[in-house]
C-alpha cells in the first residue's frame, strides 16, 4: 500500500520583507498617488532619496530604475572611457557590465577565500597606468575588513572607489555605513535585495554634488533641468512615485531588516561552527552584515552540486551560489577577454565549494531548524 507523503513546502533562498502594516500604508499611498495623477519624480521620490541619504550618512541620494543604471551613471561621471576598472571576479555580472557600458574595460581581481572579498594584494598587482578606479563590491553584504587599506591604496594611486553596495543596504563597519565609504555608491532595489522599491530600482549615494547632479541629468535623457537644455546624451532611468513609496517604507525598516537577517545568520553560525566540513563567513568585530546571501564553504570531497541537489530533494531546502561561475569564466567575458580556468585560482577554488543558504526576514523557526538539520545530515558526517 502506498502512503501519501505531503511534500515539504520549499524553504526559499530570498524573500522581501513587507509586514502587513507596511502593505496597508503602501497601498493607501499608492491609491492617493494614482488619484492625484502625479506619478513621476514628485514628493515620494524626493522623500525616499532624502531618507536613504540620511540613513547612509551622505549628502545626496539619487534614485534610478536599477542597480546597473546606478553603476553606469557613476562610472560615466568618473569617465572610464578607454580605461581599466578593477572589479572582483566573484560578483554578479552587472558590476562588470556597467564598466563596459560606460566605455571602460573591466579588469577582474582575485579574492580572499576566507571572506570571499577582493584580495588587496592582487588588486595592487593589477593596477596599471590605464587604471581609473575600483568597483568595490561588498559581496554577500560584508564590507571588506581591510576597507581602510583598500581605500588608502586607491587614494594613493589616484583611483576612484565606487562601492557596488547592491548586497549591502544597512551593512556597516565600525559605525560607517555602506554607501558612505568611497566617492559614490550604487545600490540595487531588485526584489531579492535587502530592500526593494517594489521589485525594481536603484540608488546612488554620494557627497559629491556634481555627481548627484549628473545622475539627475542622465536619468532624464541628459537634460539639465535648471537651464532647461539637454547638454549630454542621457538615458531614461527614472524611478516612479509608486516605486518610491514602497522604497520609503523599506528604508524605514532597514535596521530591523538587518537585525532579523543577522539573527538567522547567528543561528546558522552557531550550528555550522560545530561541523568539521563546512565553514561560514566570518563576522568581523564591529561589523553589521545585511547578509544578502549566507555563503557556506564545503570542504572537499563534498561536492557543491550534489549537496544542493540533496538539500532540495530530501529537505526542500533551496540554495544558490556565491557566485558560480566567477565573471572571468562566464561566456560573455571568458573568450572576449582571453581568460581561462586557473587565472583566478583563489576565487575558482573557493566558489566551486560554496553554496548560499536561505536567508530572509520571514524564515520561521521550523524553516531555520530544517536548514540546519539538512546541512548537518548532508555535510556533517
Ligand atoms: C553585485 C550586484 N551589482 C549590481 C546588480 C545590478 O542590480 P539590478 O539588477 O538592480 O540592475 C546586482 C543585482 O542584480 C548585484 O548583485
Amino acid at each position: 500500500m502506498s502512503r501519501n507523503i505531503t511534500p515539504l513546502e520549499p524553504v526559499q533562498v530570498a524573500k522581501p520583507f513587507f509586514p502587513a502594516e507596511d502593505i496597508d500604508w503602501i497601498t493607501r499611498e499608492i491609491r492617493s498617488v494614482l488619484e492625484s495623477g502625479m506619478l513621476m519624480q514628485g514628493k515620494w521620490v524626493g522623500a525616499f532619496e532624502e531618507a536613504f541619504a540620511e540613513y547612509c550618512g551622505t549628502r545626496f541620494a539619487r534614485s534610478v530604475n536599477s542597480g546597473l543604471s546606478a553603476l553606469i551613471g557613476c562610472l560615466s561621471y568618473f569617465d572610464v572611457r578607454e580605461r581599466e576598472v578593477l572589479v572582483p571576479t566573484n560578483t554578479f555580472l552587472a558590476s562588470a557590465n556597467a564598466v563596459h557600458w560606460a566605455g571602460g574595460r573591466p579588469v577582474f581581481v582575485d579574492i580572499d577565500p576566507g571572506t570571499l572579498l577582493i584580495d588587496i594584494r592582487d588588486l595592487e598587482r593589477r593596477i596599471t597606468d590605464r587604471t581609473a578606479g575600483l568597483v568595490l563590491v561588498h559581496g554577500n553584504g560584508l564590507i571588506p575588513p581591510d576597507l581602510e587599506e583598500i581605500v588608502a591604496l586607491c587614494r594613493a594611486r589616484g583611483l576612484f572607489v565606487l562601492e557596488d553596495a547592491a548586497h549591502a543596504a544597512g551593512s556597516s563597519q565600525r559605525g560607517r555605513r555602506a554607501g558612505s565609504l568611497g566617492e559614490a555608491a550604487a545600490f540595487s532595489m531588485l526584489a531579492t535585495k535587502i530592500i526593494t522599491s517594489g521589485g525594481e530600482g536603484g540608488m546612488v549615494t554620494t557627497d559629491d554634488e556634481a555627481l548627484a547632479d549628473r545622475i539627475t541629468s542622465l536619468r532624464f535623457h541628459g537634460e539639465d533641468k535648471t537651464r532647461g537644455i539637454q547638454d549630454r546624451i542621457g538615458w531614461s532611468w527614472r524611478m516612479t512615485e509608486i516605486q518610491a513609496i514602497a522604497g520609503l517604507a523599506q528604508v524605514r525598516r532597514l535596521d530591523q531588516i538587518v537585525d532579523l537577517r543577522m539573527r538567522v545568520a547567528a543561528r546558522y553560525d552557531d550550528a555550522f561552527g560545530r561541523l568539521e566540513r563546512v565553514r561560514p563567513l566570518p563576522l568581523p568585530a564591529g561589523a553589521r552584515n545585511a547578509y544578502y546571501k549566507y555563503p557556506l564553504w564545503l570542504a572537499p570531497p563534498l561536492d557543491r552540486q550534489q549537496v544542493k541537489v540533496r538539500l532540495d530533494a530530501e529537505f526542500g531546502v533551496k540554495s544558490g551560489t556565491a557566485y558560480w561561475p566567477p565573471c572571468h569564466l562566464q561566456p560573455a567575458y571568458r573568450d572576449a577577454f582571453g581568460h581561462r580556468e586557473g587565472d583566478y585560482p583563489a576565487a575558482e577554488g573557493a566558489l566551486a565549494q560554496t553554496i548560499a543558504l536561505p536567508i530572509h526576514c520571514d524564515l520561521t523557526d521550523e524553516e531555520i531548524e530544517r536548514v540546519i538539520a539538512a546541512v548537518t545530515a548532508v555535510c556533517g558526517f
